[in-house]
């Protein structure tokens, strides 16, 4: 008899990416996978830690899921993977009753072995590539992330990943282009390169060698990669922005923060001056390249002062969109032992000026596309029958409306108008 699984993902695209994997792995075991938890042979909750909030979330969902388990007519499993199952798979085990298995982030390829054993706990950072030890990632639509790198060395001051991801390792090259050659072949035209540090990568070649080759690739229309480091945002892969036909013009550089004395505290191991100069150097290389970033307000001792430096930093770039956030502190990160720390109050005050800032800025982004004709690849139904939806090169959505027929093209598209969430246009 067939049985079922229910993966519910957070945090970012390598965990949405790692869900499709320990899909793929299940399928081989004879696991569906469905989209909602009742009835599921096994629920997956692939987890984040990266702030108090994510793992708060966890547990609040383990409640839910435990409630949907003892109504079930057969036996549900309950497993507990990701970033917070890698930082305290020990704790979940003691606190959620419930939970029948704990998979840290690198030992995905094992979830059958996994699954015969009474209430284990994964959490070893094998010498064997996963990738290697999984199925090659099934195809869905025109779109696909390919993890060319994980983990972290750098150590920020505030952060978990270096612990739930472990030490920074770099995929070889060529196993990277046999998957995306595979993919490719399956009439995938997009690519998104994944990684904690991507532009650290050094699987061989550099990342804008490795972007090269990718290039070569029939079919490969589009090429996107994240999240970057300002540290390693070598001249070669900004020069990437104007030699390499697929490699859109879109930069996701998170920077946290505008004061080099909170960046320093931060172990950022860069300035605000360094990454402004980097901005400069894409603007001249690439002027119509849109750029978003991560920022955190609050961060221990952060004054006044220092948090107008940061309103400062983003009025210079005019970002496309950002993500922001309160500091929050994470136990076992140097941040969570500093005194200072900042009053809740006067953090999700400095968050809700900074995000002004920001949102005018996007609004700004999106005004400026209007009228302007663009590439658009169309890759699904729009929202609306009789539409069709696809994204810029700067990622932000189009819906028009046409044939469901033109779904894998990219059409010049003049944009018209704007909604809340997307611009509608005409084919050219
Ligand atoms: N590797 C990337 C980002 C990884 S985490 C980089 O180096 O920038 C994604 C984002 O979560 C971070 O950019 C940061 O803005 C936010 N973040 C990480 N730890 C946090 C914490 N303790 N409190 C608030 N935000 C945090
Ligand atoms: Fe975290 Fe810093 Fe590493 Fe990014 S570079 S993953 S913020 S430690
Ligand atoms: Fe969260 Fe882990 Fe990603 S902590 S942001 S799921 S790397």
């Amino acid at each position: 008899m067939s049985k079922s699984v229910y993966i519910k993902s957070y945090g970012c695209q390598m965990n949405v990416y790692d869900s499709q994997r320990m899909s793929d792995v299940l399928a081989k075991e004879g696991y569906a996978t469905i989209d909602s938890p009742e009835g599921a042979d096994l629920i997956l909750l692939n987890t984040c830690h990266i702030r108090e909030r994510a793992s708060e979330n966890v547990y609040s969902e383990l409640g839910r899921m435990r409630d949907i388990k003892e109504a079930s007519d057969k036996p549900v499993k309950i497993g507990v993977a990701g970033c917070m199952a890698q930082a305290e798979g020990a704790e979940i085990m003691r606190r959620a009753k419930t939970v029948d298995l704990v998979v840290g982030t690198q030992s995905y390829h094992r979830l059958p072995e996994l699954l015969k054993l009474h209430k284990p706990v994964d959490l070893d950072f094998p010498a064997i590539d996963k990738f290697d030890a999984m199925p090659a990632q099934s195809v869905k639509g025109l779109s696909a992330f390919v993890t060319i790198q994980e983990g972290c060395d750098k150590f920020c001051t505030f952060c978990v990943v270096p612990y739930t991801r472990g030490a920074e390792v770099s995929r070889p090259f060529q196993k990277i282009l046999d998957e995306i050659k595979l993919l490719a072949s399956k009439g995938v035209k997009d690519i998104s390169l994944l990684g904690q540090n991507v532009n650290a990568y050094h699987g061989g070649v550099t990342l804008a060698e490795l972007m090269a080759k990718i290039a070569s690739i029939k079919g490969i229309e589009r090429l996107r990669y994240t999240t970057s480091h300002p540290r390693d945002m070598g001249d070669d892969l900004i020069e990437a922005h104007r030699d390499n036909p697929i490699l859109m013009p879109y930069l996701h550089l998170p920077v946290q923060s505008g004061s080099d004395r909170v960046l320093k505290a931060m172990n950022r191991g860069h300035t605000s001056a360094d990454y402004l100069k980097t901005i400069e150097k894409a603007k001249a290389i690439r002027p119509d390249m849109a750029f978003s970033s991560d920022f955190i307000v609050g961060f221990p001792g952060e004054t006044d002062a220092e948090f107008n430096e940061t309103l400062d930093l983003v009025k210079a770039v005019g970002f496309s969109q950002c993500y922001s956030f309160t500091y929050s502190t994470r136990p076992g990160t140097p941040g969570a032992d500093m005194v200072d720390q900042i009053p809740k109050a006067e953090k999700q005050a400095r968050l809700h000026v900074l995000q002004a800032l920001i949102n005018a800025q996007a609004n700004d982004f999106n005004e400026g596309l209007l009228h302007k004709t663009v590439p658009v690849l169309f890759e699904k139904k729009g929202r609306m029958a009789g539409q069709i939806a696809g994204r810029t090169p700067y990622s932000t959505p189009v819906q028009i409306e046409a044939s469901e027929e033109l779904i894998g093209q990219i059409l010049s598209i003049k944009l018209t108008s704007r909604g809340t969430f997307s611009h509608f246009g005409e084919v050219v």
